[in-house]
């Protein structure tokens, strides 16, 4: 068994046990793991490395492609190992040590951190985790459920620790196409020009001599908590359709449609879902998670194509999907997460991008990652990457939160993560805004009309009101333009008394 998983007869001796390989990582080390949205992560080296460090306290920054799954980013941060954390995570155990201002979080554009680690404007990578599904003759790995930053950390590392992963299926072999962009400044264009360009390699090249270590392991991926669509995603993706339907009546695209994004979240995955019962066809993903939604609409036969960093699924999903990968293999493309969500290639492929948001304002500035303001919910991840450089940028929320206290618009968001210049399209379930060719002030109106909970609506259009007799281009009442906030905080409710 193996000796069929590890092809490179000479690394049959690197076999070594989790507690060896957690050994090797040494305090103030920088690792890079494999991982990404749940999927993919090393299982049993950071499990190990937080039980060493009982008796043996270390820290270290830990970089990642994105989430990890199996409780990892919890344990290793309650077991005091990770003091710093970049470039995302969804962990509530961690996301309470991040916000306790105990572990330093560094929230970044998912396809930036191999660049800047490249180039030396971060601490280089010391170890690499990364769970791989098998090792071929030559050295090269093969990831598994996700490729995420893991071919650069492999690439960048002093040394790489192998996860083999007995559980993972051999069929995942040929799914991933692994790229490595050029040195600046001699760098030639991506070659991505449709969705499903395969330009890469099927593994990670890396010198067999840089395996230092082979650690066995059976572990599953973290099954996606998926909530079926409710009464408000499907409103949200029926005004999502008819926007779109109208957008192919006026001719300015088939009934393809242009390249889709969908973000994470139980929001995304829901309107995706909403896309099978839509008059669409012949739909491609350029995206960066590939949910259940994904394979739903491949199933439908409306999607002919899906390219990813990673697959995250629900257990259903899984158990439906695994066995039967090989039958989607000519229609999924795994690649690492800074050619997914290239700006390059976003921009050149036109993609409709579709992401979330936890609050917006009346101009149409976005907050996707800070809860009041200050607490961190997940981080940016690939929002920012698309938003920028979509053909259109589209940010879908529910009109309110948390049982009707929290209005998901608001006068001024309390934190940007993509500002109205990133923004085309607001959605929720009472209505669609299109911001395209608006200035601010046409924005607000759009906004409060078509937007905003009616419990909120008279409010926010008294603020908008108030603002404008003041003058701008963007007006507000700039004392008031955070009291929805305060209220929140002090009373529980932003509901207008
Ligand atoms: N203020 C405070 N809390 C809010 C809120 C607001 N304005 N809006 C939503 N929330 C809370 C919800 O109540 C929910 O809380 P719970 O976990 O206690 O139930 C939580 O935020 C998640 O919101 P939900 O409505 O379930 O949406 P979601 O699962 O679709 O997640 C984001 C929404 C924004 C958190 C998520 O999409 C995200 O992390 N996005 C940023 C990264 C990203 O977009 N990556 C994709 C790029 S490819």
């Amino acid at each position: 068994m193996l000796r069929d998983r590890i092809r490179h007869k000479s690394l049959l001796d690197r076999v070594i046990t989790a507690d060896q390989a957690a050994a090797m990582i040494r305090d103030g080390m920088t690792v890079g793991m494999s991982g990404f949205t749940r999927a993919g992560e090393a299982k049993a080296v950071p499990l190990a490395l937080a039980e060493r460090a009982r008796t043996d306290p270390l820290k270290i920054t830990l970089i990642t492609g994105a989430s990890l799954g199996n409780d990892l980013d919890r344990t290793l941060a309650e077991a005091h190992v990770t003091a710093r954390r970049m470039p995302f995570q969804s962990d509530p155990g961690l996301r309470k040590l991040i916000n306790a201002g105990e572990v330093m979080f560094i929230d970044q554009h998912l396809s930036e951190t191999v660049e800047q680690l490249r180039t030396g404007q971060l601490q280089p990578v010391d170890i690499a985790v990364i769970e791989a599904v098998a090792i071929l003759e030559h050295g090269g790995i093969v990831p598994t459920t996700s490729v995420g930053n893991s071919a650069s950390f492999a690439i960048l590392a002093d040394k790489v620790i192998v996860e083999l992963n007995m559980s993972q299926p051999t069929t995942l072999e040929g799914l991933h196409d692994i790229f490595i962009p050029q040195r600046r400044p001699s760098r030639m264009p991506i070659p991505v020009v449709t969705a499903d360009s395969r330009i890469g390699l099927p593994y990670i090249p890396v010198p067999p001599e840089k395996i230092a270590g082979i650690v066995i392991s059976e572990k599953h991926d973290s099954f996606a908590n998926v909530d079926k669509p409710d009464d408000d995603t499907r409103a949200i993706a029926g005004h999502l359709t008819d926007f779109l339907l109208n957008e192919v009546h006026k001719g300015r695209m088939g009934y393809d449609l242009q390249p889709l994004q969908a973000g994470i979240g139980t929001i995304a995955n829901a309107v995706l879902h909403g896309f099978i019962d839509a008059p669409f066809h012949d739909l491609k993903m350029y995206s960066e998670v590939l949910q259940d939604s994904t394979f739903e609409l491949l199933d439908s036969g409306k999607l002919t194509f899906a390219s990813g960093s990673s697959i995250t699924l629900s257990s259903e999903m899984n158990a439906h999907i695994l066995p039967r990968l090989a039958e989607y293999k000519h229609h999924l493309i795994l690649r690492p997460q800074e050619i997914s969500n290239h700006p390059e290639v976003i921009r050149r492929l036109g993609l409709i991008c579709i992401n979330t948001a936890l609050e917006f304002d009346i101009y149409g500035n976005v907050n996707s990652t800070h809860v009041g303001g200050t607490h961190m919910m997940n981080g940016i991840g690939g929002s920012g990457d698309f938003a920028r450089n979509a053909y259109m940028s589209i940010f879908v929320t529910k009109s309110t939160a948390k049982k009707g206290t929290i209005s998901s618009v608001v006068p001024m968001v309390s934190h940007v993560d993509h500002t109205e210049h990133d923004v085309d399209i607001l959605i929720t379930e009472k209505g669609l805004a299109d911001l395209r060719g608006l200035a601010p002030r046409e924005r607000a109106e759009v906004i409060i009309r078509n937007c905003v909970h009616e419990d909120y609506r008279d409010a926010l259009a008294d603020y908008f009101d108030r603002a404008r007799a003041r003058g701008g281009q963007t007006p507000h009442v700039i004392e008031e333009a955070l009291s929805w906030h305060v209220a929140l905080r002090e009373r529980g409710t932003m509901m207008p008394v």
